[in-house]
């Protein structure tokens, strides 16, 4: 998977160890100091703490703007909104600054820890061989000479099998070559000095395999047994374990303490900012983490993302009460009360749980990773707690389990009212909702169920979907969009599986080509199943209305008016008049949050 687009920086500070960026070119961070260097062409009324800002342009909304506006006032102490207007009606007003006004993006579907865990780790998205791997890590240790102990493992993101042409095994980790096929001995023996005996835990490009070196392997007991919901790969070798076998790796790994937590998450922020992004909606975080996101949101200066939460449970897919959190700021920098459940796990490893086999591997049709009736009582139980709940499906099966748990749970959370009704208060969403069969299609609009969907999975995808599912099934069920549109998507990246560019997202919405390359796949270069793409603004609707929705902001987020949190994002141009291929390359010009800047390109 090419993952050319993304361009990460460093950030410069006081935390030492470890920042590692492997590729592509490096930028200065842009330390912007929070609602500075704004004085120039705004009106600032000191005693109603007020400001009008006045743009080139204003879109207040994706679908519906209003026309003629080009000015805002903002409260500051509410970060909010007061008056949205068209300057041509008023006598005093504001030199316009540069640029072209969005409402505030949000991501629907993103890790913040992930990526913030991501912007410090070797990078290997898009690498084609072992070689290619064992040169990234020798760079990142170069950076980062200290990681890679029991105490802290190194940590690396983004590799592919199908790049790789098998699966990697801890003997060919780049660590022990034994095997010299992919490495000239003099490669090899620097290898040695650098990279031997190191505790690496790397990544698949879809999170949904681990692939760890010989010191972890040794960590475990030798004769390991067959995990129930996950695969433990023993051909060509140990080394790597995917969904529910993950766990016998994770049970070891000494996790990031609270301090380096806090780093990812201010990486991550300064990150997501530069792409306009104001918000995300974070698809799985464990109590604990959530603890430190109250403390962070609370009292960090740097915690200038608004973020909400999704609740996992410690343990997978379990109903963990004692420890669930609910969380509702006034201004909104962090809310909690959905929670995550997960039904399967991803097409790219065979893992999507499918009604019919696969049709390149016709011996499986992938695994699911609970049953039916325990997907259904965790429905129940969570939402009769009062949690919105997120079920994580991919495949036909996946996608036809979760509906009908979230049936059974409207038949008893609204036993008076018919599932639509009770959906309208609930929210249920199926996160990535990949593969859906036309009857369950059918049955997720009368139910109203939200689709909480990533374009670019679809583009990233498309280059093997249909060896996986067949011309048919591809068709007919794989990575709607425009027929789901009037459920209103939740639009969003997966970030750090996909790079978090919204631009990106909405390009691969809008064209159904990669934005990393501009084409679509052999035999469809001009867009693949194009008959699913959305309109711009359908696909911008997506990332700011649509995800306000799907986390009970709507009014407040992903739109300009009064009483909305002041948060926009800023382009040099109209979107519409960038064009499609524009959209691939698009840089945002600034980013605010609560009408303070977070991002200016220019510093
Ligand atoms: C490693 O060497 C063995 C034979 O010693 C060979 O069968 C295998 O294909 C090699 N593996 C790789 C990854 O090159
Ligand atoms: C479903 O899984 C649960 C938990 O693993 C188990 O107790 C139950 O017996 C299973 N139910 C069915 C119908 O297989
Ligand atoms: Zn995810």
């Amino acid at each position: 998977m090419a993952r050319t687009g993304l361009s990460l920086s460093v950030v410069v500070g006081a935390v030492a160890v470890a920042f590692a960026v492997v590729r592509l070119q490096h930028q200065p961070a842009q330390q912007q100091p929070l609602g500075v260097g704004i004085d120039v062409d705004v009106d600032v009324d000191v005693e109603e703490a007020a400001q009008t800002f006045c743009y080139q342009g204003i879109r207040t909304d994706a679908l519906s703007p209003d026309p003629g506006v080009d000015c805002f006032t903002l409260s500051l102490a509410e970060g909010t909104f007061t008056r949205v207007f068209d300057s041509s009606s008023e006598a005093d007003t504001p030199k316009r600054r540069p640029g072209y006004v969005l409402p505030g993006i949000w991501d629907g579907h993103g890790h913040l820890l992930g990526y913030g865990e991501f912007l410090h780790s070797a990078d290997l998205f898009g690498s084609g061989s072992v070689d290619e791997i064992r040169a990234r890590l020798k760079a990142y240790f170069d950076v980062n000479p200290d990681v890679g102990t029991s105490e802290n493992w190194a940590r690396g993101f983004g590799w592919d099998q199908m790049a790789l042409g098998q699966m990697p095994t801890a003997a060919d980790d780049a660590l022990l070559f034994s095997n010299t096929t992919w490495a000239t001995k003099q490669d090899m023996l620097e290898a040695d000095d650098r990279l031997k005996g190191r505790f690496l835990m790397l990544d698949r490009v879809d999170v949904h395999c681990t692939w760890v070196s010989q010191a972890i392997l040794d960590l475990l007991p030798s004769d390991l047994p067959d995990v129930p919901g996950g695969e433990i790969i023993r051909t060509p070798g140990m080394g790597v374990f995917c969904d529910n076998a993950m766990d016998i790796v994770l049970a070891h790994w000494p996790k990031p303490n609270a301090a380096r937590k806090k780093t990812f998450v201010k990486s991550a922020m300064k990150e997501l900012h530069k792409v306009g992004l104001v918000g995300m909606h974070d698809a799985g975080v464990f109590p604990d983490d959530l603890k430190l996101y109250d403390e962070l949101s609370r009292t960090d200066d740097d915690w200038t993302l608004r973020v909400y939460a999704m609740m996992e449970c410690k343990e997978r897919n379990t109903f963990c009460p004692d420890d669930a959190v609910r969380i509702s700021h006034d201004g909104s920098m962090l809310s909690v009360r959905g929670v995550k459940l997960f039904a399967d796990g991803a097409l790219g490893s065979w893992g999507s749980a499918m009604i019919l086999p696969y049709s390149d591997k016709p011996s499986t049709s992938g695994s699911l990773l609970v049953n039916a009736s325990t997907l259904t009582s965790l429905t129940k139980s969570w939402s009769a707690a009062g949690f919105q709940v997120n079920i994580h499906a991919i495949g036909d099966l996946a996608n036809r389990l979760a509906l009908d748990a979230m049936a059974a749970a409207f038949a008893s959370l609204c036993p008076d009212s018919s599932p639509a009704e009770c959906q309208a208060a609930r929210r249920f969403r199926i996160e990535h909702a990949q593969i859906i069969h036309p009857d369950d299609q059918k049955r997720m609009h009368e139910m109203g169920v939200i689709p909480s969907i990533q374009p670019t999975h679809a583009t990233s995808d498309m280059a093997y979907a249909q060896l996986r599912l067949g011309a048919e099934r591809t068709r007919t069920e794989a990575y709607r969009m425009r027929s789901v549109l009037d459920l209103s998507p939740v639009l969003g990246s997966d970030f750090p599986v996909e790079p978090p560019n919204p631009f990106q997202g909405i390009y691969a919405a809008v064209a159904r080509r990669s934005p990393h390359t501009g084409a679509g796949p052999p035999g469809a270069e001009g867009g693949w199943h194009k008959e699913e793409a959305i309109g711009l603004w359908e696909a911008l609707d997506g990332f700011t209305k649509g995800a306000a929705r799907g986390a009970f902001l709507e009014g407040r987020a992903g739109i300009i008016r009064k009483g909305a949190f002041a948060d926009w994002v800023v382009l040099d141009d109209e979107l519409d008049a960038v064009g499609e291929e524009g959209l691939r390359g698009l840089k945002v010009r600034e980013t605010w949050v609560g009408g303070k800047m977070v991002y200016s390109r220019d510093g």
